[in-house]
């Protein structure tokens, strides 16, 4: 369904973000019909460019990022005549005369804030000062939202004081993801796992989100942000909300957004103990963690692994074991919901624990499976196996499932439409990090050097020790 047309204006339009993700992302809403060419795109930084050079320069990001479409040599002209740029100066008067002028009355306006956040300020500022923003309008801002409960305070702060929280969309990208949002459709759309979803049956949780990736060129940002600040305070926690959080009354952003609050304020402080940090070394082949970043004493985490708790009802006594981490074996992003052990076997002679483990993989090989006991075919008696019920999107759903919007598509989209479901609240984000603030300082304060562990691996030894203490076992990162 086509969205109603807008002026989208990018701050940061030549960076990064932008050409790799954003543009390539509205080009593929644009061939699908979804972005209608009654809308514009706006590109606004500071390097001196015209719409022209723009143009070029967004069809190179769009070769080299957006995927088999870019090929689409007619479509590509069409999406690119609806590019323009600005030069612009956020802290200063160029460029912001020819802005408002730009825009046009009657279509929806949305700005993205795709700059360092201490540039916010000044640009709301800006937009007001020269009535580029309506009470309409919508800004859009990515992480990192802040880099700890006072920063945030701040951020919020400045932003509201020209716009509306009904007007911030804070984006985390897992909240676009498909699956992610399949979690929701699996929890709330059957009938069969809710009654169990609770510390009655269930033994514990795991949130792997495991990257092949080490840091690469962003050692300058990472090493002052580390895994915790850079995944755990927004992406795990955002899953481990959803999967954790009452049923909303309705599939809604401020029923949903109401729930995913109580979960985080409802987590309990975590013990020394209860984490475990890791850096890559170098195994030979590639750099280590430290010579990436270029800081020799760097004492950042690439790894993390922690034992979170939920004090409510619903979850009372059950472990929440999260990990993350960079240079792992694998790319495998998976929720793994480990039900309890059978009351009592009346298969004599089974000595092996059966359980049910419900797994939602989020990336590569998107789907769902459900661990289930059958018998051992044969005629050995009642000889009991676990075994998949597998479902593999791709498999499942064919095409359909390949021509899903990445997360970033959808979530622009849903700006346009003004759905602020899967995107968070300015309490939300405060909320996350008075959690990992107090973590954080228990570190600085014990001047903690996390473990090293090899890359290729699934991160130190420290971490599987986490769960062998308690007599449970990650699932294997393959
Ligand atoms: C980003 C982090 O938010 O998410 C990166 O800053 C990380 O460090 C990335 O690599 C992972 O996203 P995805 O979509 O590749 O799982």
């Amino acid at each position: 369904i086509p969205v109603e047309p807008f002026d989208l204006v990018i701050f940061g339009g030549t960076g990064d973000l932008a050409r790799r993700k954003i543009l390539p992302g509205l080009f593929r809403r644009f061939l699908a019909g979804q972005m209608t060419p009654d809308s514009r795109i706006i590109g606004a930084a500071r390097a001196d460019l015209d719409a022209q050079g723009y143009r070029d320069m967004i069809r190179q990001g769009i070769a080299e990022f957006g995927g088999p479409e870019s090929t689409d040599g007619d479509g590509l002209a069409q999406f690119l005549a609806r590019l323009d740029y600005v030069s612009i100066d956020a802290t200063g008067e160029a460029g912001w005369q020819q802005l408002s002028g730009l825009m046009r009355p009657g279509v929806i306006r949305a700005f993205y804030f795709s700059v360092a956040p201490a540039l916010f300020g000044a640009l709301a500022e800006r937009l007001h000062q020269h009535g580029i923003a309506d009470p309409d309008s919508r800004i859009v801002v990515e992480k990192p939202f802040g880099r700890d409960l006072d920063s945030a305070r701040a951020l919020n702060h400045t932003l509201a004081e020209h716009f509306r929280e009904g007007q911030i969309y804070r984006i985390d990208h897992y909240l676009g993801k498909e699956t992610v949002q399949n979690l929701m459709a699996v929890r709330f759309g059957n009938i069969l796992f809710e009654p169990l979803w609770n510390h009655h049956y269930v033994d514990h949780i795991q949130i792997t989100v495991a990257e092949t990736v080490g840091v690469e060129g962003r050692g300058g940002y990472y090493d002052k942000s580390g895994a915790m600040r850079d995944m755990v305070q927004n992406h795990l926690m955002q899953l481990l909300c959803l999967i954790a959080m009452e049923p909303p009354s309705l599939f809604e952003a401020g029923a949903v957004r109401d729930e995913k609050l109580k979960v985080i304020r409802a987590l309990k402080p975590i013990a020394a103990h209860h984490i475990v940090r890791g850096q890559y070394d170098s195994n030979g082949d590639g750099p280590s963690y430290r010579e990436e970043a270029d800081n020799p004493r760097s004492f950042t985490e690439s790894f993390i692994a922690l034992r979170a708790e939920i004090a409510n009802w619903r979850w009372a006594g059950v472990p929440f074991y999260l990990r993350t981490g960079k240079k792992l074996r694998a790319r495998h992003s998976e929720i793994a919901v480990v039900f309890k052990d059978l009351p009592h076997s009346i298969f004599e002679g089974d000595e092996k624990r059966h359980r049910n483990i419900l797994s939602i993989r989020l990336q590569p090989n998107e789907g769902i499976d459900l661990q289930v006991t059958i018998k051992e075919p044969g005629p050995g008696g009642m000889r009991l196996i676990d075994r998949p019920l597998d479902m593999t999107f791709a498999t499942a759903l064919g095409e359909e499932a390949a021509e899903a919007p990445d997360a970033y598509e959808r979530l622009i989209m849903d700006v346009i439409r003004g759905n602020q479901t899967l995107f968070m609240r300015g309490d939300e984000v405060e909320a996350a990090w008075a959690w990992t603030d107090p973590i954080i300082a228990g570190w600085e304060r014990r001047n903690d050097v996390p473990k090293l562990y090899d890359p290729g691996t699934s991160g130190p030894d420290d971490s599987l020790m986490l769960l062998h203490r308690e007599g449970r076992r990650w699932r294997e990162i393959r």
